[in-house]
């Protein structure tokens, strides 16, 4: 990554700084990106989030605390053009970088209205306040607005397709991804038309720390320390393209620091994985690293259970672009990776137990009933 780190060091504003407003950062990723930040950049920045159900300020506990960290958090919506202005204005922003968002797809199947408000009005909201930002500066070359998109766009795989490219025609099949479809759209948009130096990353399934326990990796990891049944849809034999989530962030900032406006780049990590082998191999990883684990053996566990409707069956991402373009590869391998995690919920109870809360069990009991 060294390489990736020396050419960032090259690329910044004229000013010399960079002055982000991060959406989402109390998110996983977000909240992730914003800890990354800090580590390899340090510059102030202004966190937006509205603190829906999966934002967490506990994300950002350790930065706040940090009287050396310039970190300022506002709590609010990213479709509040007013606080977008005045945000944009009161902080000198030069860079979004955009990560809120509603994420999950099987809460866009049980009520799609929250998706399209974030994702779609959300992000035409802060578009067009960058924009105004942009224009009313006389349009600096430096500002940029990243979009944090996802594969999901792109619609699902059969076993032997190649790998989603940049090139690959949009087939949104979800409430949450054609919401993500819709807001991507509105992104290459405002490139095309206004000139907006706007760029945008198309992610696989990341994992890490911090990540709510509603996705596969952390409900199941959550679910074997209570002895629940893990729930896996279908047959298990659905693929996913896993990367670690700093990986994801070391990626975004390699694009925002050297990429051209206007561009779009596929991120993934290169490690296809069927959900039942996942399922599996972290019952295994938990009964090595977990003590006193309340179910034994925990394979046992292992519940299918009715599957997703539209599921998407595979999703894999060609990162030709980004490794030739920017010199970015993922650093952390699945095993590695899953390792960090297991050992980072085992660390922190006090972090997941906390959000196991009545609303939490409700939409489980909707969801798994
Ligand atoms: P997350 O659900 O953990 O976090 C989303 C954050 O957005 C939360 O902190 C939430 O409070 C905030 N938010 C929601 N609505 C808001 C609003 N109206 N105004 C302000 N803040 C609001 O999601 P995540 O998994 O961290 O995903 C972040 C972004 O990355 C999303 O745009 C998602 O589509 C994209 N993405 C996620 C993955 C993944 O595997 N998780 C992969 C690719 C892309
Ligand atoms: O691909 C990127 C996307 O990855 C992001 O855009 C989304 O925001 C993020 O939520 C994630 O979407 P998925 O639907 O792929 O992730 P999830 O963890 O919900 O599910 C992963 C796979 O596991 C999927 O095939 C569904 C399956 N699954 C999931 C849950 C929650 C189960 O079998 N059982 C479960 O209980």
């Amino acid at each position: 990554m060294q390489d990736v780190a020396d050419k960032e060091k090259l690329q910044v504003s004229p000013s010399g700084l960079k002055r982000p407003l991060i959406t989402g950062g109390a998110g996983f990723i977000g909240s992730n990106f914003v800890h990354y930040w800090q580590q390899h950049h340090g510059t102030p920045v202004v966190v937006l989030d509205a603190l829906a159900y999966a934002g967490n300020r506990a994300n950002l506990a350790d930065l706040e605390a940090d009287p050396a960290v310039a970190l300022t958090f506002v709590k609010g919506d990213i479709c509040d053009r007013a606080l977008v202005d005045q945000l944009l204005k009161d902080h000198e922003i030069d860079t979004i970088v955009h990560f809120a968002a509603e994420s999950h797809v099987d809460r866009s199947i049980l009520g799609p209205a929250p998706f399209i408000q974030t994702n779609v009005v959300g992000t035409f909201t802060l578009l067009d306040a960058f924009y105004h930002h942009w224009v009313s500066q006389g349009k600096p070359e430096h500002l940029r607005f990243h979009h944090v998109s996802t594969d999901e766009v792109y619609g699902s795989l059969g076993e032997k397709d190649p790998a989603f490219s940049e090139t690959t025609p949009y087939a949104p099949n979800s409430p949450y991804s054609a919401s993500k479809a819709g807001s991507d759209h509105l992104v290459r948009a405002y490139h095309h038309t206004y000139g907006l130096p706007t760029l945008m990353t198309n992610c696989s399934n990341n994992y890490g720390p911090y990540h709510f326990p509603e996705k596969l990796i952390p409900l199941t990891i959550v679910n074997i320390l209570l002895g629940k049944p893990i729930p896996v849809y279908g047959d298990g034999q659905n693929v996913r393209d896993w990367l670690y989530v700093e990986d994801h962030c070391s990626a975004i900032s390699a694009v925002l620091h050297q990429a051209s406006p206007g561009s779009t780049y596929n991120i993934g990590g290169n490690a296809e994985v069927k959900n039942l082998d996942l399922v599996e191999n972290l019952c295994d990883l938990m009964e090595e690293m977990a003590p006193d684990l309340p179910v034994h053996p925990v394979r046992s566990l292992i519940t299918f259970v009715q599957d997703r409707a539209g599921h998407d069956r595979r999703y894999a991402m060609d990162i030709r672009k980004i490794q030739t373009d920017l010199g970015w590869s993922p650093q952390v391998t699945f095993k590695e990776g899953l390792r960090h995690t297991v050992a980072w919920y085992l660390d922190h109870p006090d972090w997941w137990q906390p959000l196991l809360t009545p609303d939490y069990q409700a939409f489980y009991d909707e969801i798994y009933s």
